[in-house]
């Protein structure tokens, strides 16, 4: 076990370009400590707007130690609370999601109104203050018709990402879509496994057959790198901002986030079997192959936004070796299933996807459970992109580290 005082020589001794020391994805104290200092603080994709379409919607996740509830108010507003009622501590929304007109606790009916406010409890006596018993409110926010949550008391600026992630998202108009399907994997791995897995494509050719149809391995593509540096990126980022997509290379956050829009192989569109769109192309779009546009924002979502369908990925850190992987798939809100759309169509390629990660990433979980395990060498060519989640990782964590007056001297 590995104390919270060993951490900074640990994460000092990490060498840019090698992977991290077998504690960093084995122990559990390093796993706590990965949620004090990333999961409690940073902010956290937590549902797709879809999901809220209607007031009393709700969707709940477990974010570290914290039970959560975001809900769509009566007024229509998005709010995150913690989801824990203020009687004697129950869980208050034990469903993964739901629609309701007050939130009611299961166990004595104390009732709250979506907003969080405490409007009913049974024999509690005149002295009683409901409203000092309202719902704890949890930092709340959107970008790209996504919600994100964060538990900081002081959540950090989101003014960026957000203007960006909005920009590069509006032509896939998200307030529109509606879900069309939704997957919950658990992965026997480490959350930063999960994460490194998907920021290459090094594995892509030996690992995924159906993707590998229609998605690019190039690195130059798909790395870190500014995608105009391979020809073929550039005369698509060239031809969609032509057409008024948002589509240039962008990182920002201390390379917290990036966004890009990168083609699919050949004449694909879609992420099929064939290539062809999996449904109507989404008004807003100029064209069918407009390619994926890439975002994500660590620690936890990589999103795909298609010219007929949007993914959103959301993971979510169970135990050192266990996280939860739930994507959900988007497609515009008049579009009929059956009629426009067929469903394994749309969504066979990444579910296959995701199980064929789930098992390399499970693998590796094996191997690096092994006290034979030491760091290797990332592929500077084809892992670019794993470097720099690494490296923002280890960033992160040091400055987490750091004395408060020290940190905000360093920035
Ligand atoms: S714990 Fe919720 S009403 Fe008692
Ligand atoms: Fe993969």
């Amino acid at each position: 076990m590995t104390s919270q005082s060993d951490l900074l020589p640990l994460l000092s001794a990490q060498r840019s370009g090698m992977s991290l020391a077998r504690p960093f994805y084995t122990d559990p104290a390093l796993f706590e400590a990965d949620l004090d200092r990333i999961w409690h603080r940073e902010w956290i994709f937590a549902a797709s707007i879809a999901e809220l379409a209607k007031p009393g919607a709700y969707v709940t996740l477990q974010l570290g130690k914290y039970p959560v509830v975001i809900v769509r108010g009566a007024d229509g507003e998005i709010r995150a609370f913690h989801n824990v009622c203020r009687h004697r501590g129950q869980r208050l929304c034990p469903k993964a999601s739901g629609n309701t007109v007050k939130l009611v606790c299961p166990y004595h009916q104390w009732t709250y109104e979506t907003d969080g406010r405490l409007l009913w409890a049974r024999d509690m006596g005149p002295e009683f203050d409901a409203s000092k018993h309202g719902l704890k409110p949890v930092h709340c926010t959107q970008a790209a018709g996504m919600v994100f949550v964060c538990l900081a008391e002081t959540a950090p600026d989101f003014a960026e990402v957000k203007a960006a992630a909005d920009r590069y998202a509006a032509p896939h108009r998200m307030a529109d879509l509606k879900v069309a399907h939704q997957s919950r994997i658990i992965e026997n791995g480490n959350w930063k496994l999960v994460l490194e897995n998907n920021r290459e494509c090094y594995h892509c050719a030996g690992s995924h057959p159906s993707l590998c149809r229609t998605f690019d391995d190039n690195p130059d593509l798909v790395g870190a790198d500014d995608s105009l540096s391979s020809p073929a990126g550039a005369a698509h980022v060239n031809r969609c901002e032509e057409a008024g997509l948002p589509s240039r290379y962008v990182i920002g956050g201390d390379e917290q986030w990036r966004l890009v829009r990168i083609p699919f192989v050949g004449d694909a569109v879609s992420y099929t079997m064939d290539g062809k769109a999996a449904a109507p192309l989404i008004p807003g779009m100029p064209f069918a192959n407009a390619g994926t546009l890439l975002f994500f924002h660590y620690p936890n979502t990589w999103n795909h936004f298609l010219s007929d369908h949007v993914l959103n990925f959301r993971v979510l850190p169970i135990s050192a070796t266990e996280t939860e992987v739930t994507t959900t798939w988007l497609v515009h809100k008049d579009a009929v299933e059956g009629r426009d759309y067929d469903l394994t169509r749309l969504t066979e390629v990444w579910e296959a996807t995701n199980d064929e990660d789930r098992r390399v990433v499970e693998e590796n979980q094996m191997g690096i459970n092994s006290p034979a395990y030491e760091p290797g060498p990332y592929s500077v060519k084809q892992e670019s992109g794993v470097i720099q989640f690494v490296d923002w990782y280890v960033r992160s964590m040091i400055r987490s580290l750091a004395p408060k007056g020290q940190a905000m001297a360093a920035e």
